[in-house]
């Protein structure tokens, strides 16, 4: 795992932000003692992120022991038209982003692609199987995507398909680069909207900051785009993740 860190924090490693997630959707697994989970890219596009996913999720599985079934959910066709402003609408237009979905087939070697509107498709496909869902790579841009994707998650049906933490990361919260000066993000529009009302409308879920994120070596755009989920009702929310030998802070020097 340290070789894993240094390659995730120190090289230009495809997608660090989602080897992140799944590191973290592993680790929670195997300390919870679960041998399988689930993450999933909502938002594909051409491929090249999903394509990282199945490469970080291989090498992470191998790292844990944990078994990580890779899913990329998108409509193939480009952005939906926006309603209004919440959907960024002075930037994403509609068909923005389209699938080559013949060509990235023939790429992907384990990963499965869920083709439709993931606002019919992502709950069905997270109540699909028992198999606890680890991580979700939100990249669908416009809020009219993102807040079905987090209202499933929040979902009181959907509880005993999730881990009691799903690492979480929203691509468009702030800029990665230079020429994306016209974004204009704010905490009132696109994705950033959708996290705060999911937040104002779940008493026992909540989707917050990733704070481990502030001990990362280079502060880093993503960093920033880094959430957890927490699913407070869950049954395992309080289970213990690590050995149960008390906590020592010890003296300097003392033996
Ligand atoms: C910015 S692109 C994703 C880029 C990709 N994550 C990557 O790293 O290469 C946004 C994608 O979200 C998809 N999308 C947005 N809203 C959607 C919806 N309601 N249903 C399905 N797909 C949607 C679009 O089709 C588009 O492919």
């Amino acid at each position: 795992m340290l070789d894993f860190d240094h390659e995730l924090h120190y090289t230009g490693m495809a997608k660090p932000a989602y080897a992140y997630a799944v590191q973290h959707a592993c680790l929670l697994a195997s300390a919870l003692g679960v041998d399988r989970i689930r993450v999933a890219e909502v938002g594909v596009a051409g491929g090249q992120g999903l394509l990282a996913l199945e490469h970080h999720a291989s090498t992470l599985a191998r790292a844990t022991g944990v078994t990580v079934e890779v899913f990329g959910l998108d409509n193939g066709s480009g952005l939906p038209r926006g309603a209004d402003h919440r959907d960024v609408q002075h930037y994403f237009q509609a068909g923005d982003y389209a699938m080559d979905e013949a060509e990235l087939r023939t790429r992907l070697t384990s990963a499965q692609l869920i083709i439709g509107d993931v606002r019919e498709t992502f709950e069905s496909w997270l109540r699909s199987s028992e198999i606890p869902v680890g991580a979700v790579l939100n990249d669908v841009d416009l809020y009219a995507s993102t807040a079905p994707v987090l209202a499933a998650l929040g979902a009181p049906n959907t509880l005993g398909h999730l881990l009691p933490r799903v690492s979480m990361f929203f691509d468009d919260l702030v800029p990665k680069k230079r020429e994306e000066r016209l974004k204009d993000y704010s905490d009132f529009t696109g994705e950033a909207l959708a996290i705060s009302d999911f937040n104002e409308g779940h008493a026992t879920a909540k989707i917050s900051r990733d704070l481990h994120t502030v001990t990362l070596p280079r502060r880093l755009p993503w960093h920033q785009c880094a959430y957890l989920l927490h699913r407070f009702d869950h049954p395992d929310y309080s289970t213990p993740v690590r050995e149960g030998v008390p906590d020592r802070l010890r003296l300097s020097g003392a033996g």
